[in-house]
């Protein structure tokens, strides 16, 4: 055990080298070793690393004022950043829609739940409070965000503490919970919502909250056509919001800027973190739409929450950065071709026998492992195959994120990647390699 750090490790069975500096899609260790980040951290770093203009902005806005608390100012990157996302949202959310930021995904997950709430008490409905989710999603590790998140590993220590207030079936074609194939299933996975909200006696559900792309927890797992819809009328019907958890899927991870885009779906709240300030300050937000602005505006006129460090100057400093970068380099647009690069590179592994799926969308993606592929039956927990591929990518260089659980909570490998938005051709190819002599090393043994 390494005795040596006063740092509270993640893991106190592991060893983790030191960080020192990032290149573009690399990361630069203390002992000189360099790592391709092929999964940009956890889906955080869009831009690539060491850009010099993010931490210009951030000093320069320091430099000018380092915090205002937001229950007596308001400040100008702050409020910059808020019109920049809305116009980025779907329609509903651009004439009158608001911004509420956060430091992280967990913080806008907590957010999201009461302001659900509160839009109920605005309208009168005060017996509405559940907000209803799906097994297999992750929406954050705060009590209120493991309530409603389904990932039977991370909840499992906690159970005693977190609420439960329904979760529905996942939405998950490799592994259909109803062991059915779309198109024929008449999209069951969403009429479980339908089905979850008749039984409830009293109404009391509040809202549902859905990953559109289904990130760590699946890996990278995409509805097909016309689920996003469905699951948007069932809510519309039902009389509770739609909130999209994009926190991984967001900022244009996917290829639009927001993952609901593609199927034109437009949500009450967007969730985002991760990508938007690319890793360079540690940013959440909640993108409130027009109708859950104008109940609280018209009613009380006041939200019963607040963080401290929300809608801090020097985050919002970042993430008006990062933002111009994107928009400077073209980089939203480029994510759809640096995908296909990416999944060119990873499809000679589709032959192998152990490598079930290889999914996602823009350039997110999944990478799942099965012990046989024709009845896609994944490897016992204990084999922890999806560590061993981490472990020996690593030998390669290439830093993946590895999650087990994505059969049923507890079986199933797999990886996900989801590099900067900069990676190349030549870096996808090395990603590509990486990994086919990591399954023929794991595979072999
Ligand atoms: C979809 C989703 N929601 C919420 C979170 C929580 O975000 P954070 O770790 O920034 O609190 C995550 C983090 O992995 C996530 O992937």
């Amino acid at each position: 055990m390494p005795t040596s750090s006063g740092l509270f490790p993640r893991n106190f069975k592991k060893a983790y080298p030191i960080a020192v500096c990032g290149e573009g899609c690399w990361i630069i260790a203390a002992d000189g070793r360099r790592f391709l980040d092929a999964a940009g951290q956890a889906a955080v770093v869009n831009i690539g690393h060491g850009v010099p203009e993010i931490g210009r902005a951030m000093a320069e806005q320091s430099s000018q004022i380092a915090f205002a608390h937001t229950s007596q100012f308001h400040t100008a990157p702050a409020e910059k950043l808020a019109e920049r996302l809305l116009a980025m949202a779907p329609a509903n959310f651009r004439n009158g829609g608001r911004v509420y930021f956060t430091s992280g995904g967990s913080e806008a997950t907590e957010t999201a739940i009461k302001l659900a709430r509160q839009f109920h008490l605005e309208n009168g409905q005060k017996d509405r409070y559940r907000v209803l989710s799906r097994r297999q999603s992750y929406h954050g590790s705060t009590l209120g965000a493991m309530s409603v998140s389904g990932n039977v590993a991370r909840r499992a220590p906690y159970e005693p503490l977190i609420a439960e207030w329904g979760h529905i079936a996942p939405c998950f074609c490799y592994h259909c919970p109803f062991e059915k194939t779309f198109p024929q299933c008449e999209l069951a996975c969403a009429g479980d919502l339908q089905t979850l909200l008749a039984q409830n006696q009293k109404v009391d559900a509040a809202a549902f909250i859905f990953e559109p792309v289904v990130g760590a927890t699946l890996g990278a797992a995409a509805p097909p056509e016309g689920y996003a819809a469905r699951i948007a009328e069932i809510c519309r019907k039902s009389g509770i919001l739609l909130i999209a958890d994009e926190v991984m899927s967001g900022m244009g991870r996917t290829g639009k800027p927001f993952a609901v885009q593609h199927w034109g779906t437009e949500p009450d709240m967007i969730l985002v973190g991760k990508g938007i300030a690319s890793g360079y300050a540690p940013l959440g937000a909640v993108l409130v739409s027009a109708r859950v602005v104008e109940a609280l505006a018209r009613g009380s006129g006041a939200f019963m929450h607040g963080f401290t460090f929300q809608a801090h100057p020097v985050t919002a400093a970042a993430g008006n950065a990062a933002l111009d970068y994107l928009e400077a380099h073209s980089l939203f647009e480029r994510v759809n071709t640096a995908g296909q690069y990416l999944r060119g590179a990873l499809s000679p592994l589709q032959a192998h026998p152990n490598v079930g799926d290889v999914r996602g969308l823009g350039l997110l993606f999944g990478l799942e492992f099965v012990k046989d592929k024709a009845a896609r039956e994944p490897f016992a927990k204990e084999q922890n195959i999806a560590e061993g591929i981490r472990q020996a990518c690593l030998e390669e260089n290439v830093l993946t994120y590895p999650t087990q659980g994505c059969v049923d909570g507890l079986r199933g490998d797999h990886i996900l990647l989801a590099p900067p938005f900069t990676i190349s051709p030549e870096e996808c190819a090395l990603i590509g390699r990486a990994l086919q002599s990591a399954v023929a090393k794991v595979f072999s043994a």
